[in-house]
């Protein structure tokens, strides 16, 4: 069979897919049938003769964790010329953050708040992934991160649901193209639908209770920027979402996804949570667990055999309809028609650029590069002059990791790609330079002591000081959750240790984390903090041209940092509360008296008050900007009208630079309370020294909308503050009011 023959039925194109699905429906078993909702493990190795007798009898639908090409070839050789229907197969896999080509972890790609350069590294990810036979990528992970005690919030974009959908979308742009039928485009996946990220506790797989009017204006917007933008596939969560695990509920699958959303493409489920649905206890065994989850609307069992192995029962008794599972399976089959996959089910890897070939390298540098957060520049410390050092002291377990750096989610990355920072930083400075690195401990969660003093030796004999310290990536990721997120090991510990043997050299602390730490007991010890998160492949020279000043640190924190753990939950778009902190009405652990008082009565901690150490947007320069003149087109905007918010900014420092300019809405008053600040448009702009620029964000009055206690989307009339500014917490406000749209109000257009 030649690529270029037909397999299912006639080649009229992809614009007559239903009809092509309906040929194939009529002709299919059920077995077959069920065969298309059925996902299995691949073999890592040569195909194992049950695996090849099941593709044969058309007992798969799709394989995933295959990544070498030519088995991935022989598995569609065999579905497409060996079995009756000829039906490929889709084959998923990981790819998070790059595939071979390692890119930050996807909070770290958020910090970059640049999509465009997100949905470029998508596409190199998916061309190096194509290459290896997959088809299809369970990414990009949407779920709200407002927990960092969660490991799977280095997967996330975020806290944000307005940055979590710009991004979701780039990224579904950047995997699947703009015609999912050319190679090298895969199909993406929308995960883990829904409200994962609200798991108790931070703990992984926990319990998540969510009202649905938060599911809907908080968790639900990046699944829906995702469908909108073309994702082909959702994922259910594992979780229980109010005592109905995703993977089993028909308001997250049918209600939202189906009937108000429109969805056509197929839902597959996470490892085997249709048949946890029994260990949740929502059902008693396999065979509820699978009429519970084809009811709901989830299309395709992943791993677990609940559907192989009771769906024909459940149909037989009534529990299923015949029509529901037809229209599971067109679900799937049209995927794989959009994919091309009938017409070209096989990969052909000298169609696709190199692995890791420089322009790859690049775009990871570049993201790396616009990833990196500078909280903290004291004492002039960044960036770092060779002509005013002789030496510089690189020390900590991350300086000089190259697998480390990359982050969670990397089963296929090539570790040989990696630059370290100390590889970079030795590059960088050549002779001018003496470089004296120590590791000082074996792992970021090491307890002994044993490498300090020669840290601590190298730390007083230098002109300046890197410290590379932070998470190694096996801390965070799934199931990798932690109660505690300040410094892991004795870090802390050993930072103090430093700075009293710093005397008054200038300490640079770098951190790699999977996740915001809470750095209160350290953040007064260094003279200058970097946040990296894992930066990935390119973390070397990303970090070396900013600690040097080739380029100025430009990205801004996409989740809040708390002070210590206990503050969490703690996010900028938070409610104002019936009785809100202010700096003079809250009282210090220390200071306040024996004697129980009135006073004070407000929403703070008496030992972490009430703001978190670095608000989301925040992020310094080395240069400064200023915001001026923030101004609306109109002091009251007709409802269903356009409306434009600006500002003026101005690089009042001496060096070129990057800001991501962002505007904050509040709505004052609302059916139900509204945030005190929400994320409604940001945008990444360079200006000279010396240079200015009014970025204006056009609006319209449906972009205030929010879900009211009767789950209706709805603008409603009144007053708005408007903030533009370099992050969360700027000051730089005016504000509009939405009026009725009635003819006196000729504003806004
Ligand atoms: C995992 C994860 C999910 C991943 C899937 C396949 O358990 O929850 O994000 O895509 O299994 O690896």
């Amino acid at each position: 069979m030649t690529t270029n023959e037909t397999t299912a039925s006639t080649s009229e194109g992809l614009n007559d897919i239903d009809g092509r699905i309906g040929e194939l429906l009529h002709k299919m078993t059920f077995a077959e049938k069920v065969g298309q909702l059925t996902q299995i493990n691949g073999s890592h190795g040569p195909i194992p003769e049950w695996m090849a007798d099941d593709l044969r009898n058309g007992k798969v639908g799709s394989v995933l964790n295959e990544v070498n090409v030519d088995t991935a070839n022989e598995l569609q050789r065999i579905s497409v010329e060996e079995s009756r229907l000829r039906i490929p197969l889709m084959i998923g896999r990981d790819v998070i953050h790059g595939f071979k080509t390692v890119f930050p972890i996807p909070l770290g790609q958020a910090a970059s708040w640049n999509p465009e350069l997100v949905e470029k590294c998508a596409r190199i990810a998916a061309l190096e992934a194509a290459a290896a036979g997959i088809n299809w990528t369970f990414a990009p992970m949407l779920d709200i991160g407002r927990d960092p005690r969660w490991g799977r919030v280095a997967e996330t974009f975020g806290e944000d649901p307005f940055l979590s959908s710009a991004f979701g979308a780039a990224m579904v742009r950047g995997f699947q193209g703009d015609d999912l039928s050319e190679p090298g485009n895969i199909a993406a996946c929308a995960k883990h639908f829904a409200g994962y990220g609200a798991s108790e506790s931070g703990r992984d797989y926990n319990t998540t209770s969510i009202p649905e009017v938060v599911l809907r204006n908080v968790h639900l917007p990046p699944f829906k920027a995702a469908l909108d933008a073309g994702a082909a596939t959702f994922m259910a969560s594992f979780s229980d979402l109010n005592g109905v695990p995703a993977s089993g509920n028909e308001l997250l699958m049918k209600q939202i996804l189906r009937k108000e959303w429109r969805f056509d493409g197929f839902v597959v489920s996470d490892w085997e949570s249709i048949s946890q649905l029994a260990v949740h206890g929502l059902t008693a065994n396999d065979f509820d667990s699978a009429s519970a989850a084809a009811n709901a609307g989830v299309d395709m069992e992943m791993a677990s055999s609940t559907y192989r192995d009771h769906l024909e029962a459940l149909v037989a008794v009534g529990r299923v309809s015949q029509q529901q599972v037809d229209t599971m399976v067109a679900n799937v089959l049209r995927a794989k028609f959009q994919l091309g996959l009938f017409d070209n089910p096989y990969t052909d890897p000298r169609r696709f650029p190199s692995w890791g070939n420089e322009d790859h390298l690049a775009a990871a540098r570049q993201l790396a590069l616009e990833s990196v957060v500078l909280l903290k520049n004291e004492n002039d410390a960044l960036p770092l002059n060779p002509e005013e050092l002789n030496s510089l002291a690189v020390i900590g377990p991350l300086s000089d990791d190259g697998y480390n750096q990359l982050g969670t989610w990397v089963f296929d990355c090539d570790q040989e790609l990696s630059k370290t920072p100390l590889e970079s930083i030795r590059e960088l400075v050549g002779d001018s330079v003496e470089i004296r690195y120590a590791r000082a401990m074996e792992r970021s969660r090491s307890r002994d002591g044993e490498g300090f003093e020669e840290a601590i030796a190298i730390a007083k004999e230098s002109d300046a000081i890197l410290l590379f310290l932070g998470e190694e990536s096996i801390l965070s990721g799934e199931a990798h959750s932690r109660a505690d997120i300040g410094l892991p090991g004795n870090q802390d510990e050993f930072i103090g240790k430093i700075a009293n043997a710093a005397e008054d050299k200038p300490i640079v602390m770098i951190l790699m984390a999977g996740r915001p730490l809470a750095l209160e007991s350290v953040v007064k010890k260094v003279d200058a903090l970097m946040f990296a998160w894992h930066p990935g492949s390119m973390a070397g020279p990303a970090l070396a041209d900013l600690l040097f000043g080739k380029e100025s640190p430009s990205g801004k924190l996409p989740a809040t940092l708390p002070k210590v753990t206990g503050q969490i939950p703690i996010y900028y778009a938070m409610k104002n509360t019936g009785k809100p902190a202010c700096p003079d009405t809250i009282i210090h652990i220390d200071e306040i008296g024996g004697e129980q008082a009135s006073s004070g009565n407000v929403s703070y901690h008496l030992d972490a008050g009430y703001e978190p150490l670095y608000c989301f947007g925040h992020g310094l320069s080395y240069t400064s900007f200023e915001y001026a003149n923030v101004r609306v087109s109109a002091p009251e905007i007709s409802m269903g009208h356009s409306f434009a918010i600006s500002a003026d900014i101005t690089n009042t420092g001496d060096l070129e630079a990057e800001e991501v300019v962002q505007l904050y809405l509040r709505d004052l008053v609302g059916n139900v309370t509204r945030p005190v600040r929400e994320l409604k448009g940001f945008r990444r702009i360079r200006l000279r020294a010396g240079e200015s620029a009014t970025v204006t964000f056009e609006l319209r009055t449906d972009d205030l909308a929010f879900c009211n206690r009767e789950m209706e989307m709805v603008t409603e009339p009144g007053q708005f503050h408007a903030w533009i500014g370099g992050s969360s917490d700027t000051n730089s406000r005016t504000e509009f009011e939405i009026v009725e749209n009635d003819n006196n109000h000729p504003h806004g257009e």
